[in-house]
């Protein structure tokens, strides 16, 4: 069973943190396919992940010491910003995009609502110096954090280093990152054969499997494409032609996964719709004829009341307690 980090010891109530009895490193749920990510280079060892954990809540990667990843990626919120349309990074400012939740990342082909971003590795390289987001640098985050005789010691357990490269900064965060494994809500029962879903999720199952499917497909609940699904007539946002500077591409977005989507709201890549019956509206009535406009949305999506309410119950089956609540996933006692 993936998930089990820690095994707490009973007989031990006394001890202010949890004591890591066993550590079970990176283990592929059995439903899923085979990682994206090759751990060859960077393996997940326990003391590696506890310090990509210790560093993705500590603010002192960011300029003013006061945003931290978790600032923006709350695990109950399934790792996004409730209630936030664009999120709040350094200095109030806002950033240019909703922040989604994350789940699954060792999965991950590319990063961003526009793929901009192709590895685990480097993903971090956009927070850390997004100017609105932790608007630092990779040398001044290096200077800080080798000033700091404690994450010296930690890298020095978790990588035998001296001195902290942005390489080993950069491989703690994809180890804590890639652990971040959603694999336990009532939908992965489902696929594991077990009979879970109660009338109403069955008859959204139903309907999702016949409209929305072809782009969140499988147990990862996205294709990784990118496709334009209607939102606007000409997006402000260029989307995935930011990247490849191809006006057929303009308004195209990566399929997001829709894991833990009851507890992500805001929706979109700039948070317009706040509920997931805004986004079921979307798909109904509002799909706008873009030239981009994918070919699965051509054909007009008409339900009724009640089999929208039957999809919004199924799409919250995706919901995973376990994993928001997963204490190895959370702040740990080491940030405060
Ligand atoms: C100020 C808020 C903010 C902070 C701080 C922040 N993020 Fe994000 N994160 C976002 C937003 C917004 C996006 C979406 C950006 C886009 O699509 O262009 C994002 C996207 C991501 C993604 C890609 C998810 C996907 O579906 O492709 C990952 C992974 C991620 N962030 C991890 C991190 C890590 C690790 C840190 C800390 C080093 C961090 N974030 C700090 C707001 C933030
Ligand atoms: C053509 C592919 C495609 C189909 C079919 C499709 N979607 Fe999407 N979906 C997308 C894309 C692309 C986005 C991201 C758009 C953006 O970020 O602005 C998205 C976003 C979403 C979101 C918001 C996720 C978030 O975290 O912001 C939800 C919820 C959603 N879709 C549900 C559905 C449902 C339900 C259906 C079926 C009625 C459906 N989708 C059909 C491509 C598709």
């Amino acid at each position: 069973m993936v998930g089990v980090l820690f095994l707490i010891s009973s007989c031990r109530p006394d001890k202010t943190e949890l004591q890591p009895v066993s550590f079970v490193g990176f283990e592929r749920p059995g439903h899923f396919p085979a990682p994206h990510y090759n751990f060859k280079n960077n393996p997940v060892t326990k003391d590696g992940f506890e310090l990509g954990r210790k560093l993705f809540y500590d603010p002192i990667l960011s300029a003013s010491g006061s945003i931290s990843c978790g600032s923006c990626h709350l695990p109950e919120a399934g790792f996004a910003d409730p209630g936030k349309a664009k999120s709040e990074g350094i200095d109030g400012l806002l950033g240019k995009r909703n922040s989604p939740a994350l789940a699954n990342l060792a999965w991950f082909p590319s990063f961003m609502a526009d793929g901009g971003i192709n590895h685990i590795e480097v993903m971090p390289i956009a927070p850390i110096t997004d100017s609105a987001e932790m608007g630092s640098s990779l040398a001044k985050t290096m200077l800080t954090l080798n000033a700091s005789p404690t994450y010296r010691k930690l890298f020095k357990q978790a990588f035998d280093v001296d001195s902290i490269s942005d390489q080993k900064l950069l491989f703690a965060l994809a180890q804590f990152m890639s652990m971040m494994i959603s694999s336990e809500s009532k939908f992965d029962e489902h696929l594991q054969g077990k009979n879970v879903f109660n009338e109403s999720e069955k008859r959204g199952y139903k309907i999702f499997q016949q409209h929305c499917v072809s782009c969140h497909s499988g147990a990862l609940t996205t294709d990784f494409s990118f496709k334009n699904n209607g939102l606007d007539i000409t997006s402000a946002d260029l989307g995935r032609a930011r990247i490849t500077q191809d006006e057929n591409d303009r308004g195209k977005f990566k399929v997001p996964s829709l894991r833990n989507v009851e507890l992500s709201y805001p929706y979109m890549h700039d948070g317009r719709f706040k509920t997931l019956d805004a986004v079921i509206d979307h798909y109904t009535t509002s799909i706008q004829p873009t030239p981009n406009l994918a070919e699965e949305l051509q054909e007009p999506i008409i339900l009724t009341n009640n089999e929208k309410q039957d999809l919004v119950k199924f799409l919250t089956t995706f919901t995973d307690y376990n994993y928001i609540t997963k204490p190895s996933l959370a702040k740990s006692k080491q940030n405060l």
